[in-house]
């Protein structure tokens, strides 16, 4: 009897045995000094157990150091808590990175006394990456809505890709459609060069454990990536309809595609494998409201672990907002383009429709005062034929003329200025006019103690302006730096023509002009001189804008000015 008594009890712990086992969780039993009593097999081979634990303290064999503390779930049970639960990071014998999780559950006795412990030990691994790739996606939206700016977006949306633990791709690349163009184009590659970086970059990171936000603050994005995989993707373009292409293939057909032996795969050409040197590799689609966009490629060259569907699913879940906010990008950046050509072109009208209304203005003034002022001048100069025997009635005489002479000259100054002709234009050699304008200023220069630097590209080619209205540009600019060095200077003159236009360019060491000042120099009637009547720039932009061409201006307050004339070869 007392046999089959025994023989009963060892079977239904048999039975017992193998449902603990069974269930995929570690278990151990607990005294109140916190040894452990009794504990299941999985608990031994996750921990990698040599013996068996019971007897040990539980702290021995959990490496914890939350003992005693409030954290320790264990200690927390004993004191009647039971919902306490704590995580950790383990290696386990088969070199897997698990996270476990510790639910500690208090048993009472008969009296109602906490005398033991169970100890529960879950892997949460999965629903931990699963929790992490949720969050991760969560910051990278939440950083993405403040970026605007493309190539800092594709930057940080690739070092996501590369510096995260939920992706942990060794490199990644991205390519973008071109609809005008109907290509796809290489756009940025990020990752290690070499197997010695990559494991750097890593030991780094899992020492550190970076968050996103912590990765994406410490990018530089001015520093340019000069790796070599960086400089082969970025000349990489493809055209849309070359489906043979594997890029190409997965933005159209809008599915992700994983290569696992790109040398024996025919939907991987030759060309690519090469660029990325190795076997295995993901294609994820951008798609923006159903459109593809293009193309993030991932690889393990490093580790050469494998891509598992996993792996691919959250990064096509991360490739849909990352296109989304490439769209917003390239939305704001289209935007930002026609505003400033907006602002320009409002600039442009009313520089001009200013310049009508001095043109104007000077008809009318040319009307009502050149004749009173023709009549006053012939008066004095009849005047002047006679014999007066007052000296003074004479010297009166002589400078009632020469000052309707000047009003005269600064009358036709005004009108010559504000009311540029139809352009007359010829074909000609700009170098030409340039020299001869300097010429014309040579001794004027040599009084104000300037030295002229000449540096004129030989084989400038020939072109059609108005040689009237480009000297007196010319004349315009260099009298401008000629007024900027009161003490002296150096003044330099550089022609060279680059993609089919001409630019000249005029540097001076004078004064320089005020930041406050650089937005309006070339409205009219702006000056900073006494004498001046502030229309050179003015008309000066007018007739480079006729021709086709732009005039820009760079300058430091103090140090010297620069204004560079572009003109169309062909216009
Ligand atoms: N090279 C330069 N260095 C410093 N300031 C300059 C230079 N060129 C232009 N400026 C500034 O721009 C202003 C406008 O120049 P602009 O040639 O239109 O008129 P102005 O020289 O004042 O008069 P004017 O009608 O006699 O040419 C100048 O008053 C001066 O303040
Ligand atoms: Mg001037």
């Amino acid at each position: 009897m007392n046999k089959e008594l025994e023989e009963q009890i060892q079977d239904e712990r048999k039975i017992f045995d193998n449902v603990m086992d069974i269930i995929r969780a570690g278990l151990c039993l607990l005294d109140e000094n916190l040894r452990i009593i009794w504990a299941n097999n999985n608990l031994r081979d996750w921990l990698d157990l040599k013996e068996s634990p019971v007897g040990k303290h539980c702290h021995d064999i959990y490496h914890c150091s939350e003992v005693e503390t409030d954290n320790c779930p264990a200690v927390q049970a004993f004191k009647g808590k039971e919902d306490h639960i704590i995580e950790t990071w383990v290696t386990t014998k088969a070199k897997k990175r698990m996270c476990i999780q510790h639910v500690a559950i208090p048993i009472t006795n008969k009296k109602g006394v906490i005398d033991n412990v169970l100890l529960l030990t879950g892997d949460v691994t999965e629903s931990e990456k699963l929790m992490h790739r949720l969050l991760l996606l969560q910051q990278f939206g939440e950083i993405t809505q403040g970026t605007l700016h493309l190539d800092k977006l594709i930057h940080l949306i690739l070092t996501c890709i590369t510096a995260s633990y939920s992706f942990g791709f060794n490199r990644a690349m991205l390519f973008l459609i071109n609809k005008e163009h109907n290509v796809l184009n290489g756009k940025l590659a990020v990752g290690p060069s070499s197997s010695e970086e990559a494991t750097q970059i890593w030991k780094e990171m899992s020492s550190k454990h970076n968050s996103l936000a912590d990765i994406i603050d410490k990018l530089d994005y001015s520093h340019n990536i000069d790796t070599p995989l960086n400089t082969m993707i970025k000349l990489m373009a493809y055209s849309l309809s070359d489906t043979r292409e594997v890029v190409v293939s997965c933005a159209k057909g809008k599915k992700p595609i994983i290569i696992k032996n790109a040398d024996n795969d025919t939907r991987v050409t030759e060309d690519f494998r090469k660029v990325l040197g190795v076997n295995e590799f993901v294609c994820v689609p951008l798609i923006a409201k159903n459109e593809p966009t293009g193309v993030i490629v991932a690889d393990n060259a490093y580790t050469r672990e494998p891509i598992s569907e996993d792996r691919v699913n959250t990064l096509t879940m991360f490739a849909n907002q990352a296109a989304l906010a490439i769209e917003n990008a390239e939305t704001y950046k289209r935007l930002e383009d026609k505003i400033n050509q907006l602002t320009e072109t409002q600039q442009r009208l009313i520089r001009s429709e200013k310049l009508a209304a001095i043109g104007s203005m000077s008809s009318y003034i040319a009307h009502e005062i050149r004749n009173p002022l023709v009549t006053i001048g012939g008066f004095a100069k009849f005047l002047s034929s006679f014999d007066f025997t007052d000296s003074k009635i004479k010297t009166n005489i002589d400078i009632i003329i020469e000052e309707v002479k000047r009003l005269e000259k600064i009358l036709n100054n005004i009108t010559d200025f504000s009311r540029p002709s139809t352009p007359e234009k010829v074909n000609v050699q700009i170098c030409e006019i340039i020299e001869n304008t300097c010429i014309l200023m040579e001794n004027y220069l040599q009084e104000k103690h300037i030295n002229l630097h000449k540096d004129f590209e030989s084989d400038i080619p020939q072109i059609f302006v108005d040689p009237i209205q480009m000297k007196q540009v010319f004349l315009n600019i260099l009298m401008n730096a000629v007024e900027s060095m009161p003490d002296g200077g150096d003044l330099d003159v550089k022609i060279k023509s680059a993609n089919e236009s001409i630019e000249i360019d005029v540097i001076d060491n004078g004064k320089g002009i005020p930041q406050e000042s650089l937005q309006n120099i070339f409205y009219p009637f702006f000056t900073t001189k006494p004498n001046g009547t502030g229309v050179g720039l003015a008309v000066s932009l007018k007739i480079i804008e006729d021709h086709g061409g732009n005039i820009d201006v760079k300058s430091k307050y103090g140090k010297g000015t620069t204004i560079s004339l572009t003109l169309p070869i062909k216009y």
